[in-house]
């Protein structure tokens, strides 16, 4: 027998599993299958997932109310440690879980041996993930939304600056700012019902399923739930150890509002360009050029638009790392946590940048405007109006676009021919052509729910405001 011999092998790091081992766990290896130093983050969590299983196991009467209440003092104490950054964590000990395990019994002695009774870290893991990132949620929530109140108040100062529209980055219709900023709003909204739609499928609680078969002891689940604010107790204990799409939701969510933050930053550096000179950036957002004196570069957009790309690369990775998982619990799961972590952080600091940020945007509405003079703008609103007077639409486009020929070879738009050059192009032409042929004319005319009109525009504010101010769900 070996006996003897791997007692001197083994060490720390096994005592809460080593029972079956001959020898300690290769140095390399400890250290490679650690997740202590990145799910020390759910510390908190972990041990309020505890305090509820102590609780719970001392009502259905597995643990002696002095057990609990030694338990329940050790993990107070733990928690104030890690607070104060004084918690002695161990690589060797694996991780978050085991740490806390391990320093709950240097504490209290054999109480704290009897705490895993009935749990296993695959149910522990997935119920703390889940507290964590229910968390999450909710701040970044609370984070798009003070995004959404800076677009408001952006959009509701520049309801009647009028700039050009943009199909194929080409000059389209004419639009208004607070159009544009108002369609920046409805990304968002969608962003956060999509957060808040996942939540219900994160707020499930795995406890109880234990390693993967549930457990032979007596315990009230829904007992735990309500110790932890869960909605719901997970319904099938090998479901509950395994899959991680709650969290593969949560970074498809991420990932999407990421998107959205990516395309309103490509107008942001557009628009901050000399070339567009569609807006100003206030400086605090900005960074110069250590060779350029000239510079000022939109370094806030541009970096998040740049972690997009991380972002969406994380849900990649985790749907790489649940592909093909056979049930249950496989080690692999291990990995879920960094990738879901920096996706917080990642959409956490890009959000608060453009809640910052998007407010203090100043438009520069006399540039907009002439580049909205400049492409033909109201080229359709001409087709329209003919149409009003009897004529069919292809014709009228056809009537148009030659007006517009004779513009570009004039260096004139369409406001600027006289009454006789238009007549030229059609005798139904009249005095009132230039009502519409007008900026002002042109977004005024599209006067309905979802239209540009400046009066439609300050609706859309109002009914926004009224709709973030009711709760969602
Ligand atoms: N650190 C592990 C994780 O993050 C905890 C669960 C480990 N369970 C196990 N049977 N090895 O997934």
């Amino acid at each position: 027998m070996p006996d003897a011999m791997s007692k001197d092998k083994k060490d720390k790091s096994n005592q809460l599993w080593g029972g079956r081992f001959s020898e300690s766990t290769d140095e390399f290896v400890q250290a490679f299958t650690a997740s202590v130093t990145f799910d020390q983050r759910m510390a908190q969590q972990d041990i309020n997932c505890s305090r509820a299983h102590a609780q719970m196991l001392g009502k259905t009467g597995v643990l002696s109310a002095q057990d609990v209440e030694k338990i329940l003092q050790g993990l107070e104490e733990i928690s104030r440690e890690i607070e104060a950054g004084e918690f002695p964590w161990s690589v060797a000990l694996e991780d978050v879980h085991m740490n806390i395990e391990a320093r709950l019994t240097d504490r209290i002695g054999d109480a704290g041996k009897r705490l895993h009774t009935g749990r296993s870290r695959n149910d522990q893991v997935a119920t703390d993930i889940r507290l964590y990132m229910r968390e999450a949620i909710d701040v970044l929530i609370a984070e798009a939304q003070r995004l959404q109140h800076g677009m408001l108040a952006l959009a509701e100062r520049h309801t009647d600056v009028i700039m050009p529209g943009f199909t194929h980055l080409q000059t389209a219709q004419p639009v208004t700012f607070g159009h544009h900023v108002m369609a920046w709003f409805e990304m968002i909204s969608r962003d956060i019902e999509r957060l808040h739609d996942c939540n219900k499928r994160v707020n499930v609680m795995p406890l109880g399923a234990a390693a993967l078969a549930g457990t032979t002891y007596p315990i009230d689940r829904q007992y735990s739930c309500e110790l932890l604010g869960f909605a719901s107790v997970a319904r099938n204990s090998l479901d509950a150890v395994s899959d991680r799409d709650f969290a593969i939701e949560f970074c498809a969510s991420a990932a999407i509002i990421m998107t959205h933050l990516s395309r309103i930053s490509e107008e942001l550096v557009l628009w901050s360009s000399a070339q567009f000179d569609f807006i100003e950036l206030p400086d605090r957002f900005c960074t110069g050029s250590s060779i350029m004196p000239q510079k000022k570069n939109p370094d806030v957009p541009e970096l998040v638009r740049g972690k997009t790309g991380r972002v969406n690369g994380h849900l990649v990775s985790l749907l790489t790392l649940m592909k093909s998982q056979p049930l249950a619990y496989n080690k692999d799961n291990q990995e879920d946590k960094e990738p879901l972590f920096d996706t917080i952080d990642t959409l956490m600091g890009c959000l608060r940048a453009f809640a910052d940020m998007i407010p203090a945007i100043e438009p520069k509405p006399d540039s907009m405007r002439n580049a909205a003079l400049k492409g033909f703008a109201t080229a359709t609103d001409l087709a329209d109006y003919l149409v009003k007077r009897g004529m069919a639409f292809r014709d009228s486009h056809e009537v148009v676009g030659k007006a517009v020929a004779y513009g570009i070879q004039q260096g004139r738009d369409l406001s600027e021919f006289s009454l006789e050059e238009l007549q030229g192009f059609s005798a139904d032409i009249e005095e009132d052509v230039f009502t519409v042929l007008t900026l002002e004319g042109s977004v005024a005319a599209r006067d309905h729910i979802g239209g540009t009109a400046p009066a439609q525009v300050k609706s859309a504010i109002e009914e926004a405001r009224t709709r973030i101010g009711n709760a969602y769900f």
